[in-house]
């Protein structure tokens, strides 16, 4: 263990909606996730992420909330909350729980009261109001990043209220010290209760340029995108971590913030990362980069580079439950499964940390062809079905080979899951040699005992293939096609995500040499 556990552990995200479901209402809950936990102590993580189970309409599967400090009653109570804390903590796991601090849901108290109180009140005051001067032109031309415009009028056509995600996701004013004193309380509830820190949901967000001023183009702005904008990466937005940290300092425990921050840049990035900000934020980069050596190297170096100067942690991640399932997003079938793994053993022996996400231990793919009627993501709906949206990563956990929900729960689950998960599932995998579970288990178990101090590349084995020490292995990664030769990097072969045959480490692999 280095001197703060942030800095290099192994994360696990967590969906609560999908993970297990104890109650048998066909969508995860605490309870499922506590009685699953045995499973994460087994590998081998070190935390876990959770994403929102707070009370909420589930409009936009719980990051539209309506009370900070309650359990979604789909989820639990507070008592199943501290019981799966307790449990987790118990087991050495950690837990870091999801704010959402850019808007609330429409039904949050706040906005009700904003809703029944008069233009320009109080209440108003706490969210972006604006007269309505034509009822067919909204006060600036930013795009609701579901589709559709980001204004929506109150029922009596009189003002406009800013929404960046769903019309049921009302942004925040941040200029407002009420919105401040707010969140601050709410740190301080879960902090009480004894989390190890919080995910940031849309860390980029909440401050916007004065005025609120057009964008260019067309005002459309992707979520999961590099693109600055007058409401993302806004300098003021320092300001509000900067008044966060001293209140985790006060715990104990070396709890920390994670950023989901979108910014152009690896450099405006790390900003976040300055030492009296944030902890950790998620390097998106592998996640929109193609599987080349080239652009894998091009996001590590700079990552590396730009965090060292903040001397921050580097956060790396492949999958979550915003993009497309990366064994999916490398072509699918055999081959995207084997660079998956491929990529996955290549983050776990980069120095930092690494997020996983729930399932892709056990190989998952997207699921692509989820019919329209079952469908929940606002995306596909904001857009008329032109974007098919993030459900198809969200599809419950095959636990079992056989049995309603493949043991996710006793009646069904909330998405439809492929047949032929029950052959993924944790049951089938468990305890089989060359199974993605055993592969994932051993990688995270050899990373803990080879732990990276650094990165030297060394020299390339092939035209889309490079080498890396990291201080206490080599590893070898082939993105290409052909096979490279590995003689000369080492002499034990520690883990290779597939197997070396006369000395050559064949496409689409990683391999881990003792140095
Ligand atoms: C980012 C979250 O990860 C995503 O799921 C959500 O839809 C948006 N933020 C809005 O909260």
């Amino acid at each position: 263990m280095s001197e703060h556990w942030w800095r290099d552990a192994v994360i696990y995200q967590v969906y609560p909606r999908s993970f297990a479901d104890a109650d048998g209402d066909g969508m995860g809950d605490l309870e499922g996730i506590r009685s699953r936990i045995p499973y994460l102590a087994a590998l081998g993580v070190d935390a876990v992420w959770l994403s929102p189970c707070f009370a909420s309409p589930q409009k936009d599967a719980g990051y539209d909330v309506s009370d900070y400090r309650r359990i979604d009653p789909r989820f639990g109570d507070l008592d199943d909350f501290d019981r799966m804390l307790a449990d987790a903590h118990a087991a050495g796991i950690r837990l870091i729980v999801d704010l959402v601090p850019n808007h609330t849901s429409s039904e949050h108290a706040w906005f009700q009261a904003a809703l029944a109180a008069a233009p320009g009140s109080p209440e108003r005051e706490r969210y972006h109001f604006r007269d309505v001067v034509d009822p067919e032109v909204p006060p600036n031309n930013w795009q609701s990043i579901f589709g559709g415009p980001a204004w929506t009028k109150t029922d009596d056509g009189k003002q406009w209220y800013l929404h960046l995600f769903d019309a049921s996701q009302p942004d925040l004013n941040w200029d407002n010290p009420e919105v401040h004193a707010e969140f601050q309380s709410v740190l301080r509830f879960w902090l009480d209760r004894g989390v190890d820190g919080f995910r940031i949901d849309v860390a980029h967000g909440m401050v916007k340029a004065d005025g609120l001023p057009d964008t260019g183009g067309d005002g459309t702005i992707e979520m999961i995108g590099t693109t600055q904008a007058p409401f993302f990466d806004q300098d003021g937005v320092h300001d509000i971590y900067r008044s966060w940290r001293p209140i985790i300092e006060e715990y104990d425990g070396d709890r920390i913030f994670v950023a989901e921050a979108w910014t152009d840049s690896a450099e405006r990035r790390s900003l976040y990362l300055r030492p009296d900000e944030l902890h950790q934020a998620f390097n998106f980069d592998l996640v929109l980069a193609p599987f080349s050596a080239a652009d894998f190297r091009k996001a590590i170096d700079s990552e590396i580079a730009n965090n060292a100067g903040v001397g921050a942690p580097c956060t790396w991640v492949l999958s979550n439950h915003d993009v497309q399932r990366h064994v999916t997003r490398y072509g699918g079938g055999e081959l995207g499964l084997a660079r998956a793994k491929a990529a996955t053993q290549l983050l776990l022996s980069l120095p930092g940390v690494v997020y996983v996400y729930q399932g892709e231990e056990l190989g998952l793919n997207e699921v692509l062809d989820l019919p329209a009627e079952v469908r929940e993501d606002p995306t596909f709906f904001r857009t008329g079905g032109a974007q098919i949206g993030r459900d198809g990563c969200r599809v419950p956990l095959p636990w079992t080979r056989e049995g309603s929900s493949f043991g996710f729960g006793a009646n069904g689950s909330w998405l439809p899951q492929p047949a032929d998960w029950g052959a993924l599932s944790a049951e089938a995998e468990d305890g089989v040699p060359g199974s993605t579970l055993e592969f994932y288990r051993s990688a995270i178990a050899l990373r803990k005992a080879h732990k990276a101090t650094g990165l030297t590349w060394l020299a390339d084995p092939g035209e889309d293939a490079f080498a890396f020490d990291n201080g206490a292995l080599v590893a070898v990664v082939n993105f290409g096609a052909e096979p490279v030769p590995v003689a000369g990097y080492g002499t034990e072969v520690l883990l290779a995500s597939s197997p070396i045959t006369d000395g050559l480490l064949p496409g689409g692999s990683t391999a881990w040499f003792n140095k």
